[in-house]
C-alpha cells in the first residue's frame, strides 16, 4: 500500500490548475446510460472513482474508449440493463445513480444496497421514494435493490432533506418519465446544474436547476452528447487551503470561484488576501491566521466535502473555534489524527471545537476518507518535521496525482511503499 512521505515547513507558492470534477464526472458518465447515440467527454480526472464507474458502466454494455488522455468515448448502442454488483456499490456509493436512469430506460435494475461507510449511515431512501412516487416497485431482496416499472410517470416529489445524489438520480429517472415531474427541496450543488444542461443537450426538458424546485418534462428519447468536465470545486478548494496553511501564495487556475465563495469569503475572515478572476483564485497568507467558526450546509452553505481541510487550518489560528457538521453524523475522523500532530481539538457531538496551536508536530498518521486524507496531507504540509500519511489509496479517489501537483508548488512530499 501506498503511503505519503512530507518535509513540512515549506510555503507553496506558484500557480496549479484544477483538474476536471469527480462529483460531476460521475453523474455525466451515468447519463450515458439514458443516451442513444455516442457519448463524448473531455477534461475527464484521471481518478480511482472514475475508474470504478467505468468498470460498474461496461456491466451495461457500454463501450468505453479513450481516444486520448482524459478524453472518453462512450458507444451506448448495446446498452441493456443489469445489476450494479456489490463490490462495485460498497466502494463507491454514487453507483446508485444507475438506478433512476436503468428503471426509466429498460423497466427494470438491480442495484445493491450501498451499506454504511466512514462518514456515515447514508441511507438512500429519498432516491427509492421518489421512484416508487414515479410507479416503480421496489423490494430488497438479498441486499439489492429490485426495481420494476412500465413507462415512469411524472410526479411532484417534496425530498425530506436536501441530497445530491437523489436530486441527480430523480433527474434522471424523470428525463424520459411520461409528464412532468417536480423536484422540491432539491440539491443546488453545481453539479446538479451541470447534469441539467447535459440532459438538455441530449433533448431533455429540464429548467430550475440551482433553485431548490426543478422542473423536468419527460421526453420519449435522449441522444448522445459532448461534453467538458467543469473543474473540481473542491479540489480548488483543498489548494487554496494549502496556500493558506503553509503561509504561501497560490493560484489556481482554470477553476470557477463562485462555486468555492463560501470558502473564499471564510479564508478572508481569517486574514488571508483571497483575489479572484474570471477563471482563477489567489491566495495569499498575510499575518496571523484568525480563528473562523463554521457550519457545514448545502450549497451555496460551506461545503461538508472542505469541512477538514478548513478545520485543519484553525488548528493554527490565533484563537478558538467552532467547527459544526450538519450534512454527516460521523465525519470527524480526521480530528483525533490531527491531535496526535499537536492540535487542541474536542469534539461534542457533530461540533468540533478548535483551540489553536503555535505549530503541528510530524507523525504517522491514517487516512480514512478522501476528504480526512486530504487534510493530513495539509497538516503534514504545515508541520513541522515528517508526517507519514497511511493509505493514501483514499486520496487517490478523488485527487489527481496530488502529490506531483503539490510539488511543483515546492511541497516536499513524495509517494513510498509502505
Ligand atoms: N440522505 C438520506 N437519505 C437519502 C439521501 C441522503 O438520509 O435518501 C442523507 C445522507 O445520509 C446525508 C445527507 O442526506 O446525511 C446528504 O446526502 P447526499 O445524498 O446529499 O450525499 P451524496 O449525494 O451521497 C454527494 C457527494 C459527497 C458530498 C455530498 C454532500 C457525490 C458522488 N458525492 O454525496 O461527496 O459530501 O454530496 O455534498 O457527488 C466526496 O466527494 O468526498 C463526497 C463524500
Amino acid at each position: 500500500m501506498d503511503q505519503f512521505l512530507i518535509h513540512g515547513g515549506k510555503a507553496l507558492r506558484g500557480g496549479v490548475e484544477a483538474a476536471g470534477s469527480k462529483n460531476a464526472t460521475l453523474p455525466i458518465l451515468t447519463a450515458s446510460l439514458l443516451a442513444d447515440g455516442p457519448c463524448r467527454l473531455s477534461r475527464v480526472p484521471n481518478l480511482r472513482d472514475t475508474e470504478t464507474f467505468l468498470k460498474l458502466l461496461a456491466e451495461f454494455g457500454l463501450r468505453i474508449e479513450r481516444p486520448a488522455p482524459r478524453r472518453i468515448a462512450i458507444d451506448t448502442s448495446e446498452v441493456r440493463t443489469g445489476t450494479a454488483p456489490y463490490d462495485l456499490v460498497r466502494t463507491m456509493r454514487a453507483s446508485v445513480m444507475v438506478l433512476g436512469p436503468l428503471l426509466t430506460r429498460f423497466g427494470r435494475a438491480q442495484v445493491s444496497l450501498p451499506g454504511g461507510c466512514a462518514i456515515g449511515a447514508r441511507p438512500i431512501d429519498q432516491h427509492l421514494k421518489g421512484l416508487e412516487a414515479m410507479g416503480a416497485e421496489i423490494s430488497i431482496k438479498d441486499g439489492y435493490i429490485d426495481a420494476r416499472a412500465g413507462r415512469l410517470k411524472g410526479v411532484r416529489v417534496s425530498f425530506d432533506m436536501v441530497t445530491v445524489t437523489g436530486t441527480k438520480n430523480l433527474m434522471m429517472a424523470a428525463a424520459l418519465a411520461e409528464g412532468t415531474t417536480v423536484l422540491e427541496n432539491a440539491a443546488q450543488e453545481p453539479e446538479v446544474s451541470i447534469l441539467a444542461d447535459l440532459l438538455n443537450q441530449m433533448g431533455g426538458r429540464v429548467t430550475g436547476a440551482g433553485t431548490p424546485i426543478i422542473e423536468i418534462e419527460g421526453v420519449d428519447r435522449l441522444g448522445g452528447y459532448e461534453v467538458g468536465v467543469p473543474p473540481d470545486r473542491i479540489e480548488t478548494g483543498t489548494f487554496m487551503i494549502a496556500g493558506a496553511i503553509t503561509g504561501g501564495d497560490v493560484t489556481i487556475h482554470r477553476c470557477i470561484p463562485e462555486h468555492v465563495r463560501s470558502l473564499t469569503l471564510r479564508l478572508r475572515e481569517a486574514g488571508l488576501d483571497v483575489t479572484e478572476g474570471n477563471d482563477w483564485v489567489r491566495v495569499l497568507a498575510n499575518g496571523p491566521l484568525q480563528p473562523v467558526s463554521i457550519k457545514t450546509a448545502a450549497y451555496p452553505g460551506f461545503p461538508t466535502d472542505l469541512q477538514a481541510q478548513f478545520m485543519t487550518l484553525m488548528t493554527l489560528a490565533r484563537g478558538s473555534c467552532a467547527i459544526s457538521e450538519t450534512i454527516f453524523e460521523n465525519r470527524f475522523m480526521h480530528a483525533a489524527e490531527l491531535v496526535r500532530m499537536g492540535a487542541n481539538i474536542a469534539t461534542d457531538g457533530r461540533t468540533a471545537h478548535v483551540e489553536g496551536v503555535e505549530s503541528l508536530a510530524g507523525a504517522h498518521v491514517m487516512a480514512t476518507d478522501l476528504r480526512a486524507s486530504a487534510s493530513l496531507v495539509l497538516a503534514g504540509l504545515a508541520a513541522k518535521g515528517d508526517t507519514i500519511v497511511r493509505r493514501v489509496y483514499h486520496i487517490d479517489r478523488g485527487y489527481e496525482r496530488i502529490e506531483e501537483r503539490l510539488r511543483t508548488l515546492g511541497a516536499e512530499i513524495e509517494r513510498v511503499s509502505e
